[in-house]
């Protein structure tokens, strides 16, 4: 929440009345009508339906248990193993499809059908049974985007260990914070990734986070760049030397629905990232239901989710999804500007993509580079469109309705959180009538509400609090190790435990419209929404005054066309230290080597002293306002009136950073 207290509520800004029905001939061949939504009025029989997508080893007693809630339980009493729904109820019949089409970053290719991923994960899976790994034991993962790592995680959950991937762009630091915080006995790492054409050394990066990663006993490293690395004897393992031998077949282990499958990391409002916990059975049905419906996928159709499976939507959309449902992937390597900035029209051509599910960041750089790159390419085989991530604002949904989807296909802008697991609210394709830049309605069994300050509904027409007021089966169990944690920060806003009423506060404003639709507003807490990504203020101002010059920093996240947002950085100095360019760039760099290179600041102004409210609090509100260059609001609680003139000047001198 902001420092000032107050949270007004959020007031309903603007209105687009452009409306988009869904074209007839897709309508026509849709995989459901509208009666889905009428049907999933009843819950759990609509859960208990789509459950017959997951491969289960015994049936549940209860489709949910919410006597514990917060703490959901779906599916009790089943048991399954995940990569049997994703692998072996496929190979039978469908062996020979194509399960991921892989591009590498400089043009190379490889193809694996779900009966070589099948043979891959057992062979992975008997590795690293032999290296120590069973069921329980946590495995991280630190990988660039190579077959091995989607290999790596089915591995894992075949002996029902619980994999955590950290994003290959975290730093060395951020790596040996999750291993830690997870336990992980084995790291499983790559000697690098290529991005752009050049290296990403991620065991190097590694082996310094493993310096201070007491529990891991062994380290899996895949050869993908041929890069010269340091194994550690008796420690560091080459993939291609403990996994090639081994046996092809595996017998996965059988886990309980609730047995956790995976911690992912994401950023809260405190420095210490969330380990957001998931589950197996409903994580399955919740991932595989929504992928069904909101890309309406057929057998034939080749679909594409540009997203690094670092993040959730790879987690849930490249990976359990698309498989447990049988679907054809292109999984990419790259970066969308090499060796061209044609890469993704390129792609699309050359695999016939119709299924393209990618970023709005992503979006608006496509229409600054201009409609020439798409242009040189027959993108016909498109027929659905997806944004995912952040909102989509009406220029960039217009030019990708446009230009990419040549105003044939319906676009599918999708909200949902690491935490939700699966996505939410977003159209059905052929059914729902789309708005430029409304993520539109709640999905058939799920339930979301528009919530005031005092925790009443607001009418249509309003805006406020997005919540949701029913459990759903994908949603996260818990924080790793942080039960109270997790019931405070999603549960306690709203929620009426007297009343035995459960409401997920999800973080973010949303307005609805007249006919209910959602629009969704950004981040209503001090996590900020980098292209897509989420991080915390305060993670970023520890690493600011983690450098030895800076004695106090304050971050906002300020809007940015290309970006959506950019960090911008408040900083007041030590003694002597002088803020000069050298400087600016000498913690910029600090910032990338504590996080991650995107968390690294766009720009940095240095100022004697940070507003402040009397009683201390860093007035970050006042900091956007000047950051996005607006009337300054309410200023009656600052202390130190005179800062603001002066920061408002120095803030319009600053320049942003260019980044890659
Ligand atoms: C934002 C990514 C508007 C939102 C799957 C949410 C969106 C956060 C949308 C979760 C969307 C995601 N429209 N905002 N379609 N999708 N967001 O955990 O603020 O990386 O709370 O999950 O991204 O980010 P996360």
């Amino acid at each position: 929440m902001s420092d000032e207290g107050s949270n007004p509520t959020i007031s309903a800004l603007f209105s687009e009345d452009r409306k988009f029905p869904p074209p007839p001939e897709f309508a026509a061949q849709a995989n459901c009508d509208e009666s889905i939504y009428e049907e999933a009025k009843d819950r759990d029989a609509f859960w208990t339906k789509q459950a017959e997508r997951v491969a289960w080893r015994k049936r549940w007693d209860q489709v949910l248990d919410w006597s514990d809630a917060p703490f959901a339980k779906w599916f009790t009493g089943a048991t399954l193993n995940i990569t049997e729904s994703c692998l072996d109820q496929h190979v039978a019949e469908r062996g020979d499809k194509v399960a991921y089409h892989w591009e590498g970053d400089g043009g190379e290719t490889r193809t694996l059908t779900y009966q070589e991923l099948h043979e891959e994960v057992c062979k992975a899976a008997n590795a690293l049974a032999a290296l120590g790994v069973t069921k329980g034991d946590r495995v991280a993962i630190y990988m660039g985007m190579v077959p091995e790592l989607p290999v790596a995680m089915l591995a894992c959950a075949r002996l029902g260990a619980v994999h955590g991937v950290v994003f290959g762009g975290f730093s060395s630091d951020s790596l040996r914070d999750r291993i830690n915080d997870a336990e992980a006995k084995m790291l499983i790492t790559c000697d690098g990734s290529y991005r752009a054409g050049s290296v990403v050394p991620l065991k190097e990066m590694a082996d310094v986070s493993l310096a201070e990663t007491p529990s891991i006993e062994k380290v899996l490293v895949v050869r993908r760049t041929g890069s010269d690395v340091n194994m550690v004897e008796g420690r560091d393992v080459w993939w291609h030397d403990v996994v090639s031998g081994q046996s092809s077949e595996h017998e996965a282990v059988e886990m309980d629905a609730e047995d956790m499958l995976f911690i992912l990391y994401t950023s809260g409002t405190t420095a210490k990232p969330k380990g957001i916990v998931h589950t197996t059975g409903g994580y399955a049905v919740g991932t595989a239901t929504t992928h069904y419906y909101v890309f309406d996928l057929k057998p034939d159709d080749v679909y594409w989710c540009t997203a690094d499976i670092g993040w959730v939507t790879g987690h849930s959309y490249i990976v359990y999804g698309p498989l447990i449902n049988g679907a054809t992937s292109v999984m990419f390597e790259g970066v969308p500007q090499h060796p061209d900035k044609d890469r993704f029209w390129d792609i699309v051509e050359k695999y016939k993509v119709s299924i393209l599910y990618t970023a709005p960041t992503a979006i608006r750089t496509f229409v600054k580079w201009g409609d020439e790159y798409p242009g040189k390419h027959d993108l016909s085989s498109l027929r659905l469109l997806g944004t995912v991530g952040e909102p989509i604002n009406p220029e960039a949904w217009m030019w990708y309705h446009r230009v990419i989807g040549g105003e044939r296909c319906p676009i599918v802008d999708t909200w949902w959180q690491t935490e939700t697991g699966m996505i939410l609210i977003a159209p059905l394709p052929g059914v729902t009538a789309t708005k430029p830049s409304s993520a539109t309605l709640p999905l058939p069994g799920v339930a979301a509400d528009i919530f005031d300050d005092a925790g009443n509904s607001v009418p249509f027409g309003g805006g406020g609090y997005l919540t949701l007021t029913e459990p759903w089966p994908a949603m996260l169990r818990t924080l790793y190790k942080e039960p109270d944690r997790f019931k405070e920060v999603y549960w306690s806003r709203f929620s009426k435990p007297d009343e035995n009423k459960w409401v997920y506060f999800a973080g973010d404003g949303a307005k609805r419209d007249e006919e209910g639709y959602l629009w969704l507003l950004g981040r209503v807490d001090d996590v900020m929404n980098i292209s897509g990504h989420r991080i915390s203020t305060l993670e970023v101002e520890s690493a600011l005054v983690d450098h030895p010059a800076v004695a106090e920093a304050a971050v906002v996240g300020r809007a940015d066309d290309r970006t959506g947002q950019a960090i911008a950085a408040f900083c007041t100095l030590k003694g002597t230290a002088v803020g000069d360019e050298n400087l600016i760039k000498e913690i910029r760099d600090h910032v990338a080597d504590k996080i991650g290179k995107i968390a690294r600041p766009a720009s940095i102004v240095f100022t004697p002293e940070l507003p402040k409210t009397r009683s201390g609090k860093i007035m970050r509100r006042l900091l956007k306002d000047i950051s996005e260059k607006r009337q300054l609001g309410d200023v009656t609680t600052l202390a130190n009136e005179g800062v603001v003139s002066e920061l408002s000047d120095l803030a319009s001198q600053a320049k942003a950073a260019e980044d890659d």
